[in-house]
């Protein structure tokens, strides 16, 4: 048995596929760097460093994004050698089957539910909070039970108090991405790059004219007194750096364009790296005016942006920074979903997950049966729990999924010293070993309940891995039959 769980995929036969597969090479370095961009650029800029300046880290929330920024970097070299090496479209997942075996492989597809899936709830959630604020704006009003997570106490239109009951915006628009990945509607490269366009315009705009605004007695002091454990001071500097994480995940989904690269030995790392480098500077530089032009105390809401254009008086400011975080945070919705459905539809033909997972609809040529299954799944999610415990479980399934990542550079390190590399992560085994220190270090940030959660879905994977996955595993019964 634990020679079937650490059977490997062999690097030979992948990279064979790679050449032979029918997928057309398409996007040139700078459609990648936009994708990147695309994906990492969500709730978590929009919503997240809000929230995380007010309850951990203050200001000093601009470090917290360095942290982050430092951790993901070196995760991404990794990523970049790999992908290079395995240009294809199971990333992370495929690597790990190349390289530590079926067992870690499972784990990661099954960590990967956590960093697409789930994370397309919590921008959902994001979402609907932009949503709910815009449409305030023009007069329509949802009741706040009617846009929180089940159990949270929101504030009435009486100022009394009440539990919400459902959040049915971040809901439906799940169910309308979901609609659309069904039909096949596949976001192209060139709406891809409009919509990075209006986003990222929105965002400079903001910093451009924020900066003009901000009191410097709102960024005094710099990292505020520590109050407890991972409430303000250096420990909640780390703390927000463990929370904002999540504006980072997405940069790796880079690699799984691989397959439709011009030239993935080069561009995958300048994608891959570039985007995180542009999205890090950017991120400073917002949670630098964000925390300027307002104290950090008044940013624990739903659209902490449109709050700080609010402050300096700019009204219709505020309904252009609505307008580009929802259009922004749909486009990342539906990308997260995408690559939640391809994962599953890669583990499927595997024999990993059951077959009816990768069946294809005859007419609309998507995998609709897992996209409708995917969908109910997240948008639940995306209903009933709160933006906080969803950012937290996505960073800390991310964190360990990259830590895998490093672990399997080190991997081929020692293994395959040989192997021919387009591209290699610089400095090893430092680089890798500082991705997963960094990690390591962001992980031990996170709260006790999150590694409940996570252990409860992990339990669900191994059960699903031991009773299902193992048995009719392809790879295996091949490996069997000699
Ligand atoms: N990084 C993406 C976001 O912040 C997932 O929404």
């Amino acid at each position: 048995m634990f020679k079937q769980m650490l059977v490997r995929k062999s690097i030979a036969q992948i990279q064979y596929e790679a050449k032979t597969h029918s997928l057309k090479r398409t996007l040139g370095k700078w459609n990648l760097l936009s994708l990147g961009i695309g994906c990492i650029i969500g709730a978590g800029i929009f919503v997240m460093t809000g929230t995380a300046a007010a309850q951990y880290a203050g200001p000093a929330i601009v470090l917290s994004f360095v942290f982050a920024g430092l951790a993901c970097a070196f995760a991404g070299l990794c990523y970049a050698e790999l992908a290079s090496v395995l240009p294809v479209s199971g990333s992370a997942y495929t690597y790990a089957y190349a390289t530590l075996g079926e067992v870690f492989a499972w784990i990661m597809g099954w960590l990967l539910v956590l960093e697409y899936g789930l994370a397309a709830a919590t921008v959902a959630v994001g979402w609907s909070g932009y949503l709910a604020s815009f449409l305030r704006d023009i007069g329509i009003f949802i009741p706040p039970q009617l846009s929180a997570a089940t159990g949270a106490l929101v504030t009435l239109a009486d100022g009394s108090k009440a539990e919400a009951i459902f959040n049915l915006p971040a809901f439906l628009g799940v169910i309308a991405v979901t609609l659309l990945l069904t039909l096949g509607v596949k976001e192209s490269a060139t709406v891809n790059n409009v919509i990075v366009v209006i986003k990222v315009s929105v965002i400079l705009a903001f910093i451009a004219l924020g900066i003009f605004f901000i009191n410097s007695d709102n960024l005094t002091p710099f990292i505020p007194e520590n109050e407890g454990p991972g409430k303000y001071g250096f420990d909640g500097v780390l703390r927000a750096a463990s929370v904002i994480f999540f504006a980072y995940v997405g940069f790796e989904a880079v690699s799984t364009a691989a397959a439709e690269a011009k030239n993935p030995q080069k561009d995958m790392p300048f994608g891959i790296i570039g985007s995180l480098v542009v999205c890090t500077i950017i991120y400073m530089a917002v949670a630098f005016v964000l925390t300027g032009v307002v104290h950090y105390s008044q940013l624990n809401v739903p659209d902490p942006i449109a709050v700080a254009v609010d402050a300096i008086g700019l009204g219709w400011f505020s309904f252009l920074i609505k307008i580009g975080a929802i259009m922004g945070l749909s486009s990342v919705m539906l990308v997260l979903l995408y690559g939640q459905t391809r994962i599953f539809y890669t583990m499927a033909k595997d024999g990993l997950l059951p077959s009816f997972i990768a069946k294809v609809h005859p007419k609309y040529h998507t995998p609709y049966l897992n996209t409708l299954m995917v969908g109910a799944v997240v948008s639940i999610a995306a209903g009933t729990m709160p933006i906080g415990q969803l950012g937290d479980l996505v960073s800390l399934g991310t964190l360990c999924a990259f830590a895998i990542v490093c672990m399997s550079v080190l991997y081929l390190h020692y293994k395959e010293p040989g192997l021919v590399r387009p591209y290699s992560t610089p400095f090893k085994p430092f680089v890798p070993l500082l991705g997963i220190a960094f990690c390591g270090y962001l992980i031990a940030q996170m709260p006790w309940s999150t590694f409940v959660q996570l252990k409860l879905f992990f339990l669900v994977g191994v059960l699903i891995y031991l009773f299902y996955g193992r048995r009719h595993s392809l790879l295996a019964k091949a490996a069997k039959a000699g």
